[in-house]
């Protein structure tokens, strides 16, 4: 999956262009060194949990579908977006298959636990809380997709290459329904999950999954 060139020296810090513009500000930090070394060590977990990423992406978006039913944009959004998380799963568990790779059980990470024990317990915080952290999961599904595929052979690069398209719109839905629902500006709300998102990025985590820390 990895691969080894020769010329590691060349390897490109990461496709950032396919990032939509505001993305990589939107993130209060990259993505550690320590992050993509540890992935490489765990090309197979990487792929699973992907896998378990994508459909969790599906599983939130069919929840607001049940609770919020008096938000017509968002009941458009959030459908196409199931669909689309799903067909996302579906291609990951093919290449899965294709590769020999065993789908079994993984713990989720701490990270989106580690964002949603801050959702606000009343309305219409409690959507607006959970849409801006739609748009982080995204924001950096999307930049780390971006990071990886230097370091991914010819059809997992290709691969990654559609879902940051992808993710990256995903974001951009999410921090525009933010916006949309909620009664007044998002900017301080954004600011502190910025701040959560970060630390959950650059501090030492247990065990290596997507959105994990770095290696304690
Ligand atoms: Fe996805
Ligand atoms: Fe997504």
């Amino acid at each position: 999956m990895f691969v080894n060139a020769l010329s590691e020296a060349l390897e490109a810090p990461g496709d950032d262009a396919l990032l939509p513009p505001g993305l990589l500000a939107f993130l209060r930090c990259a993505t550690p060194d320590a992050w993509i070394a540890w992935a490489r060590g765990n090309p197979e977990t990487l792929l699973i949990d992907h896998a378990q990423c994508e459909k969790k992406a599906a599983s939130t978006a069919m929840s607001l579908l049940y609770r919020y039913v008096n938000e017509p944009l968002l009941l458009t959004k959030m459908s196409q977006l199931a669909r689309e998380e799903l067909l996302h799963f579906e291609q990951v568990v093919k290449l899965m298959e294709s590769r020999g790779i065993v789908y079994r059980h993984l713990s989720a990470s701490r990270y989106a636990e580690g964002l949603r024990r801050h959702v606000s317990p009343q309305e219409p915080e409690r959507l607006v809380d959970i849409l801006i952290i739609g748009a982080f999961i995204e924001a950096r599904s999307c930049e780390r997709f971006a990071r990886l595929i230097p370091y991914l052979d010819t059809e997992l690069a290709r691969f990654y290459r559609t879902l940051v398209k992808s993710e990256g719109r995903h974001y951009e839905d999410y921090l525009m329904l933010a916006r949309h629902v909620a009664p007044g500006s998002i900017d301080r709300r954004v600011a502190f999950f910025a701040e959560r998102e970060a630390e959950l990025i650059v501090t030492p985590d247990t065990a290596f999954r997507f959105h994990s820390g770095v290696p304690a």
